[in-house]
């Protein structure tokens, strides 16, 4: 191939202009480094972007989790079904609440969790679903609401990975009870840092998760702790940094969604299977996440060009030794099958089209092979 090593594609790329910069600036000349009207402002643009009433900051995805499951009431012993396929913070809070994992198959083309899969899995002792939009495609939510409401359970959306995106035409984070984000640096949007939000209509959790997040205090109150709660609070410096992000997002979200289509047609192959975007959604491409044999043979190939590649993700979460010690043996065979052969290749906002070119005919050139 022409141009070996002469090109270098990273996987995904931070954004920082002047605007972010003067926000940065602001802060810091300002003083006011916690509790302050940046982080309130961040959650009132950011509930909005979402179509809710409340958002709540945090200073990651994982403490928003935490801290929403506590708030639906989760506790010692309760089953929350979860899917495998995915990053382990979807489960690792449950097993600080003593609540049990219960983890149900994906779908075999989105990887999202499967509601038929989810369906065999409720029992008694089930509380809640933490449906994740896996790599920025949303879950069938339709069927997922029905089965909670027909069993009682609360849904807590892991929208992580998934800013923006939408199921027959709403933007994830207003279907569940609770939906969490993360604004980890490599997200479609970050705060150049740690960050989360928790997004709600329902005030009551609203409020919980408000005073679980900071120390346990409802609103106004100093010295009084209602709650046994945590320092989960997002900084001023960071929440404004995501609100001049969550300007971009929606250009940003377009921008990848032509790399995507790039890919598409640029692709081929008849061992790759490539990512799926169902009738019914709008992916936002956090990763766009290929499927092929010899996995990690494909990886090296691309790093010898230039061309970053990742794994999302290596080993399923029930399998983890932290989890695997608490669930015990699960078995997940397409999960487990899937874990081999799936491969993130480059895609973020700044990619031009003869670098995705360049990527795709490396990955075309492999399968010649
Ligand atoms: C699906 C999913 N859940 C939870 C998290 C946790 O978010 P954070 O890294 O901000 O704690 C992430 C992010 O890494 C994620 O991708």
């Amino acid at each position: 191939m022409s141009g070996r090593n002469s090109m270098k594609v990273n996987i995904t790329e931070m954004y920082v202009d002047e605007e972010i910069k003067e926000a940065v600036q602001r802060v810091l000349e300002s003083k006011k480094y916690v509790k302050g009207e940046e982080a309130k402002s961040f959650e009132q643009e950011f509930a909005a972007f979402c179509h809710t009433r409340y958002g709540i900051a945090t200073n990651s995805g994982t403490s928003a989790l935490h801290v929403a499951l506590l708030a639906a009431g989760i506790t010692r012993g309760d089953e929350v079904i979860v899917p495998s396929h995915t990053f382990v913070a979807t489960a690792s809070p449950l097993l600080h609440i003593g609540a049990r994992p219960v983890f149900a198959e994906v779908d075999r083309e989105t990887y999202t969790i499967d509601p038929e899969e989810i369906r065999k899995k409720i029992t008694d002792g089930t509380k809640a679903i933490i449906p994740v939009h896996l790599y920025g495609h949303p879950c069938d939510m339709d069927p997922i609401m029905e089965l909670a409401r027909e069993h009682h359970l609360t849904v807590i959306e892991d929208a992580c990975q998934a800013h923006g995106a939408e199921y027959r035409g709403t933007r994830v984070g207003s279907m569940g009870d609770m939906a969490c984000f993360s604004f980890f640096p490599s997200k479609n949007m970050t705060v150049a840092g740690d960050g989360g939000m928790i997004v709600t209509d329902n005030e009551e959790y609203a409020v919980k998760a408000k005073a679980l997040v900071n120390q346990g205090r409802l609103e106004g109150r100093k010295y009084e702790h209602d709650f046994a709660g945590f320092n989960y609070r997002l900084s001023e410096i960071l929440a404004a940094v995501g609100r001049v992000q969550l300007r971009h997002l929606l250009e940003w979200i377009e921008r990848r969604r032509e790399v995507a289509r790039w890919y598409h047609d640029m692709l081929e192959g008849d061992g790759l299977i490539l990512p799926v975007e169902k009738e019914w959604a709008k992916h936002v491409y956090h990763l766009y996440v290929i499927r092929c044999r010899n996995r990690d043979g494909l990886r090296e190939f691309l790093k010898e060009r230039g061309i970053a590649a990742g794994v999302h993700y290596p080993l399923p979460v029930h399998l983890q030794p932290a989890v695997r010690d608490v669930v015990g043996e699960v078995s997940l065979p397409f999960t487990e099958k899937i874990a081999q052969e799936v491969l993130s290749i480059p895609i973020h906002p700044q990619m031009r089209e003869e670098d995705a070119r360049y990527v795709a005919e490396a990955i075309n050139e492999w399968g010649k092979q």
